[in-house]
């Protein structure tokens, strides 16, 4: 016999607390290595999960041991009924936590408190407004950097996403850490992966190693401290000597750190993907709506999870195009 949690443990043991749940594959930034420059073919509307699928399907996974809700997008705060989908997820035993670009995020502000979210990530790749109009094809820097502090004012815990990309932003380095130096917020600094479309190349991917080799070159080595990483963290934790906030490396690439994996993901259309890497789907939706039950897909799904990186396990098999190409493109994943 069963027991309740166990349809979410995996094969090589590991149990599956975590659902990041993406709420609309649109967004309205561009950020080049995120989607295809002609965009992706969207999901017509009627295939995509309403609120109430939205809400039943994670009800479902907080039965087997869910209990951790992070919204992705695309951009989660697009999605018109936003605040009815926070307050429906707010109402199970669950951390509710966000990953957003920040340009709408001032006005929602009493949603997210009025439901218990106060850790959230937003997606900055550079402190220089010509730059981040490069990259995300749109003119909006001033707006999201407005709204991080006001985040911070506002008291919520921020950490701060940056791919950095050799050659692009990878001089921003330093200028990111200093951001640390007065606000109580995580820069967490990730490896450039490799998604559909998105002209990935292992040499524009700056590495763990290479980060840290750009701030011993700055800061002396008895001030860089390591800090204990939180359990299933994806991130390696630094704080600098007498800065309020702290940085962090998130080597995908590199030093992958599937072994501790938690995490599953639910696309916007109602897919299952057991690995940000996998190239592969369960679709729940559709037996969702037929009244089906969808356990047995769900422990399927997580009975074939590969150990690492949807069985890209070497950097030989992360390079090769064949493989990684048959993956969705970031936008419809979600991170
Ligand atoms: N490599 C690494 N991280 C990525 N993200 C998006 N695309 C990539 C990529 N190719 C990150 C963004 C965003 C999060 C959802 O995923 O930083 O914050
Ligand atoms: Fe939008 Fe985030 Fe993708 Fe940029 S990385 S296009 S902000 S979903």
């Amino acid at each position: 016999m069963k027991g309740h949690k166990d349809i979410l443990k995996d094969k090589h043991g590991r149990a599956h607390n975590y659902l990041r749940i993406s709420l609309t594959e649109r967004c309205n930034l561009r950020c080049t290595y995120c989607m295809p420059e002609n965009g992706v073919q969207l999901t017509p509307k009627g295939h995509l999960m309403t609120y109430e699928e939205i809400y039943d399907i994670a009800r479902l996974f907080v039965k087997h041991g869910v209990t951790k809700i992070r919204l992705t997008g695309g951009e989660p705060l697009i999605r018109k009924d936003i605040p009815v989908i926070l307050e429906k997820l707010a109402s199970l035993p669950v951390e509710l936590t966000m990953t957003s670009n920040g340009i709408t995020i001032d006005r929602f502000i009493p949603d997210l408190k009025n439901n218990g979210i106060n850790k959230l990530n937003i997606s900055l790749d550079s402190l220089d407004a010509e730059k981040f109009k490069e990259i995300t094809r749109r003119d909006q820097f001033g707006k999201v950097y407005d709204n991080l502090l006001l985040l911070i004012k506002e008291g919520f815990c921020v950490k701060l996403n940056v791919v950095l990309i050799k050659g692009f932003n990878d001089n921003e380095i330093i200028d990111f850490i200093q951001l640390t130096r007065k606000l109580p917020l995580t820069v967490r600094f990730i490896e450039f992966m490799p998604f559909d479309g998105n002209k990935w190349d292992i040499t524009k991917m700056v590495s763990y190693n290479e980060v840290m080799h750009r701030i011993y070159e700055t800061y002396d080595k008895n001030t860089v401290l390591r800090i204990q990483d939180a359990p299933n963290d994806t991130s390696k934790n630094y704080h600098i000597t007498g800065y309020q906030g702290t940085f962090a490396i998130i080597s995908s690439v590199t030093n992958p750190f599937c072994d501790t994996c938690n995490r599953l993901r639910l696309t916007a259309n109602g897919q299952l993907k057991n690995c940000l890497f996998s190239s592969t789907e369960s679709d729940l939706l559709t037996s969702y709506r037929h009244g089906k039950p969808i356990e047995p897909i769900i422990q399927k799904a997580v009975q074939s999870k590969f150990s690492m990186r949807g069985g890209m396990d070497t950097l030989e098999k992360l390079r090769d195009p064949n493989l990684h190409s048959n993956n969705r493109s970031m936008i419809s994943i979600g991170g």
